[in-house]
């Protein structure tokens, strides 16, 4: 039994996260602010003697006595990211800086929740964690990008400086049951507008891809990182290495819901990648990880989340 801080434990992946620890029997603090996140998603938590949540906004310091920290604490949707874009990369930044230093103190093994995203629009295919990426550092999107690209910096110089036990995980695009109904991103926007029976908005032409990792195996992938061996730093890819397009994602969310939608286009966001794919090979070699869900079965249990929540 580890006693284990998740820092944005109320969010989407948080959440799940703490599910799975407080059921391995760990002693589990979830810290949040609640910009994001949600209590509903921990409520039936509260009353495990093995979980404790505090309110808590992590570009504060904070003092608590834990053996592991998994950083998770960061709006991840362009619609809250970029509602007080410099609180974002207070949090990315100012975040990590207070949980390394915490780590530091107690000697805790820390794993970062970074993104796809610091590969900014990819010039190369699938990226692989070698790939430095291509990113605008003064765009709308960049206080999430540069952030945590900083965040990782901040990481590694920790791990030279001061030893740290470090953890990387560069997360692609998950999805399932608590995703934020209104976070703007393709999945439950998609979901939302069937359910309605609205028309499904796609941007551009629909053919640039994304790649969708179902929660649960993410979060698999996450808790495999952390007990790796303490010299596997990463950084590592989590995702899904499946491609589709955005209408074949909308088609299979009307089939699967059955509703009636077409489809209306519109322009294509600043800065939004054409393609966007993991290598997830180094994580199949050194975490013996991959992603089990498929896409069908995923959505199926995220429709019947949305549907249950409306
Ligand atoms: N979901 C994805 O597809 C995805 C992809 C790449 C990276 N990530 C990363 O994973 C992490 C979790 O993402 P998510 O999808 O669960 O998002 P989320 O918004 O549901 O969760 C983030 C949580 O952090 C909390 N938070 C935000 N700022 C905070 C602060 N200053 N202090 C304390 N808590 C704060 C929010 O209230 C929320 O509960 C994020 O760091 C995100 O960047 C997620």
């Amino acid at each position: 039994m580890r006693r284990i801080l998740v820092t944005g434990g109320g969010g989407f992946l948080g959440s799940h996260l703490c599910d799975r620890l407080v059921a391995q029997g760990h002693d589990v603090l979830c810290v949040d602010n609640f910009f994001t996140g949600s209590k509903k998603n921990i409520a039936h938590l509260l009353r495990e003697p093995n979980f404790e949540l505090m309110r808590h906004d992590v570009t504060f310091p904070l003092y608590v006595e834990v053996d592991e920290i998994y950083n998770l604490a960061c709006p991840a949707s362009p619609v809250h990211y970029q509602f007080d874009p410099v609180q974002t990369t207070k949090t990315s930044v100012h975040g990590a800086i207070n949980m390394l230093g915490l780590a530091k103190r107690v000697k805790a093994k820390i794993l970062q929740a970074s993104t796809s995203e610091v590969y900014g629009d990819p010039v190369v295919h699938p990226q692989q964690e070698g790939y430095w990426g291509n990113v605008n550092p003064i765009g709308p999107r960049s206080c999430y990008d540069e952030g945590k690209r900083c965040a990782e910096t901040l990481f590694f110089d920790y791990w030279r400086q001061h030893n740290l036990r470090i953890k990387v995980v560069r997360i692609f695009n998950t999805y399932g049951p608590r995703m934020h109904p209104n976070d703007g991103r393709v999945v439950s926007n998609f979901i939302r507008q069937a359910l309605r029976g609205e028309d499904i908005t796609i941007c551009g032409d629909g053919s640039q891809t994304r790649s969708f990792c179902y929660v649960d195996d993410l979060i698999d992938g996450m808790m495999a990182m952390m007990d790796a061996k303490d010299g596997f730093t990463g950084p590592v890819n989590l995702g899904n290495d499946q491609e589709f397009s955005m209408l074949e994602l909308a088609e299979r969310v009307i089939n699967l819901t059955g509703a009636g939608s077409k489809f209306t286009f519109i322009p294509l966001p600043e800065n939004d990648p054409q393609q966007r794919q993991p290598d997830i090979a180094l994580a199949s070699r050194t975490l013996g990880w991959r992603p089990m869900v498929p896409l069908e079965e995923g959505l199926r249990r995220t429709i019947a989340y949305f549907k249950s929540s409306f």
